[in-house]
């Protein structure tokens, strides 16, 4: 009996033990590290033939030219016109660019029109680094735990981190034109843009979730759904 008690015990405290030691490399992770020199993406495209899996198949070496390394994705200006933010953000990511697979990074290029804003937003699986190449720009994030809100004016050259999975935004507050690069520690860092998420999803979120939670007049939300399409 007494053995058999402290058996138990002895399993628990060891549970406990490899809990403790791997919370804090679990909570640590981004991309896994890749097991090979590349693995060009091939990428599902919806086709049922190909499993889904966490990342995409690697393209046979024999087929991989040195064109799967290079991306033209960045050299145009992106359109801010075509949508109510002012910005347009090219995305260099495994899907845009699938020499990427299984390196664990991404970038984006972000054109933002003056007065306009690449709005608040999160990436779940990246932290983020950018640099601002040309313009003025206000680069803002909110933490979690206290909701502090830490922002900067930024000119060319000068560079930022945004936390992993922090609320964060960029507005253009010169005159001309911005224009910066972003990078971030993930294949696929994902983006949850919150104007859209909660007011553009599809289906819609209830009307009295959203009238509850920020405490307006179905009216409001109603409104501000009518702009994102919801
Ligand atoms: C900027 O915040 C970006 O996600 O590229
Ligand atoms: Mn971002």
């Amino acid at each position: 009996m007494a053995a058999s008690l402290m058996n138990h015990l002895g399993f628990r405290v060891l549970c406990f033990t490899v809990l403790f030691i791997m919370l804090p490399l679990m909570s640590h992770c981004a991309d896994p590290d890749p097991l090979q020199d590349f693995c060009v993406a091939i990428l599902n495209n919806g086709s049922s033939s190909i499993p889904g899996i966490n990342g995409f198949p690697c393209k046979p070496a024999s087929e991989v030219t040195s064109e799967d390394f290079f991306f033209d994705g960045f050299t145009k200006e992106g359109d801010t016109t075509n949508n109510v933010f002012g910005s347009a953000l090219s995305p260099g990511n495994v899907l845009t660019f699938p020499g990427l697979n299984t390196q664990g990074i991404a970038m984006n290029r972000v054109d933002i029109a003056p007065g306009g804003m690449n709005p608040p937003h999160s990436h779940p699986r990246a932290s983020e680094a950018g640099v601002v190449i040309q313009g003025k720009v206000l680069v803002g994030f909110v933490t979690a735990a206290g909701n502090v809100f830490y922002s900067k004016v930024l000119r060319k050259g000068e560079m930022f981190v945004i936390p992993r999975g922090l609320v964060h935004f960029q507005m253009n507050v010169g005159k001309n034109k911005a224009l910066l690069f972003t990078a971030f520690n993930s294949q696929l860092p994902g983006a949850v843009v919150l104007p859209l998420t909660l007011f553009g999803s599809k289906p819609p979120i209830p009307d009295e979730v959203l009238t509850k939670a920020f405490q307006v007049d179905a009216e409001v939300v109603r409104g501000i759904k009518a702009k994102f399409g919801a």
